[in-house]
Formats: C-alpha cells, structure tokens, sequence
C-alpha cells in the first residue's frame, strides 16, 4: 500500500490574533508544523505536501515536504484541492497543522483500518464539552457526518465524540468527489469534514477510529490553546524525566524543550528553563533560576543558582558555573570553576582554572567575535578583563583586577594594575573640612 501524506497549513489563524502564524508558534522549543511534519514522515510517506498561503510557502519550516499553495483560505476542503495535482499514492492522510500531539501511532491506527475512508473520533470528558471541535454524529456504530460547533444544534454540541482532525482517504475517491463539497455553512467556508459526508452517501463505509486520548488531538486556534499546548507538552516532559531518575524538586516550575537529554541523578531545583540543544549527563546539580539553551554539561557539574548558560557551550565534568554568571560560546574544562558574577563568551578554558568573581571576556569589538584562550590550572584574580583575542597559557596567574590583551606565557603572571597611592592621615583631613 502506498500513502502520501497532506498538512494543511494555510489558513489565516485569526483567532490567535497574532502575525505570527500559529503553526509556526513553538511548544517545548519546536515549531508546531515540524510535529506534524515529524509524524507524517514516521509514516514513510511516499511524499509529503504541505499546503500554505503565498506568503509563507518558501519558509523553510515546511523542509522535507512538497509545498503548495492555497491562494485564499476558502476551507480545509479547498486547502486539500490544491494538493490533488501531486498525490500519486493509492492512500491519502491528512492531518491539520495545529496538532501538535498528533503521532506516528495516530496515523498507524488510519492505516491499519481497512476501510477506503477512516478518521480518528476522540471521546472528551464532560468538562470539555464547550470546546469547539467538530462533533462526530454516529447511528449506531455508523458514521453520519461531522458537524462543526458553529453549526451544531444544542443536542449536537453535548455530544462528546469530537473530530480529531486526522483522516485516510483512498485517493481516487477524494479525487472524486472533492469537488462536490459546498459552501453551506455558518463560516461559508468549503469544510473538509463535508467530504466524509459525501462520500459516505455515495454509499461507501466510513470508518470511525475511536480514541479516549483526546489530548493527543488537543487544536491550537488560540492563545489559550497555545498556552494549554504548552502545558500538556511539559507535564509530559517532566513526567518523563521523572521516570528516568531525575530528580525534580517542583515539577510544575521547570521548563524542557523537545529535545532535551538528562541523565539519571541530575538534581533540577525549582524556577529552571531549558532551551533547545541541551544534553545534561549524570551528576549534574542545576541550581534554582537558572537559564540554559544550547549546551552540554558533563558529569558532577554544578550550574547556579542564577546561571545562564548558551551558545553551545560545553562545561567538563565537575566543573562550578556559580550565581550570575553567563557562559556563551565556551568550553569550561574539567574542575573549572567560574563561581560569582562572570562572562565569559567565546572562550575556551582548560582544567582546573579557577575565574575568579567579576571576571569579563570582552569578546566583541563592536563588529566582530573573538576568542579567549586560558590554559589548565591557571589563577585568573577578581574582577579581571580579557580583551580577546588574547591567550593566558598553563599555570598562569592573573592578578585581580588585571586587564590582560596580550599572551600570558605558561607559568607567568600578569599584573595590570594602576599603582595604588595612600597619603598617611589624608583621609582624616577630609572628614573634618566636611564637618565644618
Ligand atoms: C477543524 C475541523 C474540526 C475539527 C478540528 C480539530 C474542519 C472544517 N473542521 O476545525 O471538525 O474538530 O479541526 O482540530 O475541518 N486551513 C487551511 N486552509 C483553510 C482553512 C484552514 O489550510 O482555508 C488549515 C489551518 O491552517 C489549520 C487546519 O487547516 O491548520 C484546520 O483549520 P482550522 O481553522 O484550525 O479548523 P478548526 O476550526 O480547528
Ligand atoms: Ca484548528
């Protein structure tokens, strides 16, 4: 059996009220298309088209698919149209732009019905009977049609069988009977959800995929779906975590992104973001309010509390990122220690250093980056600056308060220091004049 797959991806999203696009909005870091894209592909598609306005069909969000355009949003059912021309498998999935919970097991539940139409009804607990999907209407175990909340009668809105929004056509009656779709509704919009209607009086069995997981299916049309998206994406992250042994100490306050990697026994403490790229090994301890994206942490390392990590960094093992410091761009060697009030960007540190509070790496001049180099076991004193580029070699001391822009040769110390002057009983002078 061969299958493309269909994401409809060009409505106008009004309802989110933003410029942005919803399907281009993030949960856990990912845009909402590349989930979509993700499970059609797991599926392996013969292609997958994705279909979009104008304005969007060169965004390299839609990467791996065939794009094509819908030149006015008119419907679900006129998006799908504008895909026809490139379908040459005998099946056809379509699913929605918008769902990001949508999986590889969703669209292997379509495929294994042996129906020629099947599409998935997900069952919604009382409290979510306002929602405004779609409602299945069924005799029986018969489909009949799907009726939008718009257009739904009160008895029809209270019934709990909503349309998830993912369907397998066999593609020579879509062809068929697509056309046939009309603009008889609240929206005047050509709705997909009539072409099942269609086909089933043209006295074909449609079959009806029910499912009790209907977060799996949860829509995003607004902010406050968005939000809710958000929200089921990171309790299912933390709960995952959870399971592989990292401590958590408040679940509910720690951010993930998609694709974050930890180890067993990481300790996470409360109020804790993690952006994208992020692989924390075992050991590691990530203290309170901090901010982490693009990194790798070794074993036994400590970062925070108040630490913002970025750039694709890469801290060794047990090495301290202390209170307030931002590590960008750098490698911290195994043991090095940067623990108060610190930047360090674009530099690459060896083992066993230790930087010391208020240390600067003045990595941009204004029009480019440059790179620090400090070696292993070198001292740099408080409140020291590095005019990069610049090199401090093994074993070096920096004296504190230095600004160091030349090599600092193995074993050296560095010392850039205005001369300190103290007049004997000056001070004293002072005070008195000021009190008169
Ligand atoms: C749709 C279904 C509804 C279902 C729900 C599940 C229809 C008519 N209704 O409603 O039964 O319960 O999804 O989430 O299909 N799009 C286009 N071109 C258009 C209009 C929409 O590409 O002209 C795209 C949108 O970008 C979106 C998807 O199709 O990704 C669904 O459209 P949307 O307006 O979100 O439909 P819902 O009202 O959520
Ligand atoms: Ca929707």
């Amino acid at each position: 059996m061969t299958v493309d797959c269909v994401i409809l991806a060009a409505g106008n999203g009004t309802r989110m009220m933003t410029t942005t696009p919803k399907f281009f909005q993030s949960v856990a870091g990912r845009p909402i298309i590349r989930y979509a894209i993700d499970a059609c592909s797991s599926v392996m598609p013969a292609k997958v088209i994705s279909v979009t306005s104008v304005a969007h069909k060169d965004n390299e969000l839609f990467t791996g698919t065939d794009v094509v355009v819908q030149e006015r949003p008119l419907g679900t059912a006129d998006a799908l149209k504008q895909a026809i021309p490139q379908l040459g498998s005998e099946y056809v999935i379509v699913m929605y732009a918008d769902t990001p919970f949508v999986e590889r097991k969703h669209l292997e539940m379509l495929l294994a019905d042996t129906a020629d139409v099947a599409f998935i009804a997900a069952r919604m607990p009382d409290g979510l009977l306002h929602t405004p999907y779609g409602r299945v209407i069924t005799d029986g175990c018969k489909f009949r049609k799907i009726v939008e909340f718009k257009d739904a009668s009160g008895d029809e809105r209270t019934c709990n069988l909503m349309n998830a929004g993912v369907y397998k056509f066999k593609t020579e009656l879509l062809k068929r009977h697509i056309d046939n779709v009309t603009k008889d509704n609240e929206s005047a919009e050509f709705y997909l959800t009539e072409l099942l209607e269609i086909i089933k009086e043209s006295g074909v069995a449609i079959s009806v995929i029910r499912s009790d997981d209907y977060l799996a299916f949860h829509g995003i049309n607004t902010m406050s779906d968005l939000t809710a998206a958000e929200e089921i994406m990171q309790n299912r992250l933390r709960e995952s975590f959870l399971q592989k042994g990292v401590r958590l100490v408040a679940p509910a306050s720690v951010y993930f992104s998609h694709d974050t990697e930890i180890a067993a026994d990481v300790v996470v403490e409360p109020n804790v973001f993690i952006g994208t790229k992020v692989k924390i090994r075992t050991g590691v301890v990530i203290k309170a309010f901090s901010y982490i994206e693009g990194c790798e942490i070794m074993e036994h390392a400590s970062v925070g509390p108040f630490a913002r990590i970025r750039g694709n960094s890469r801290l060794e093992s047990a090495t301290i990122v202390g209170n307030f410091v931002e590590i960008k761009g750098s490698v911290l060697g195994k043991s090095t220690k940067v623990k108060h009030l610190s930047y360090v960007g674009d530099a690459d540190i060896g083992d066993g250093t230790n930087i010391g509070a208020g240390t600067i790496t003045c990595n941009y001049d204004g029009v480019r980056k440059h790179k620090t180099s400090i070696g292993k076991y070198v001292f740099v004193g408080s409140n020291s600056v590095f005019i990069a580029p610049v090199t401090v070699e093994d074993e070096a001391l920096v004296a504190a308060g230095s600004v160091v822009d030349q090599t600092v040769q193995a074993g050296s110390l560095a010392i850039a220091r205005p001369q300190l002057v103290i007049r004997a009983g000056k001070a004293k002078q002072i005070w008195q004049k000021k009190k008169k």
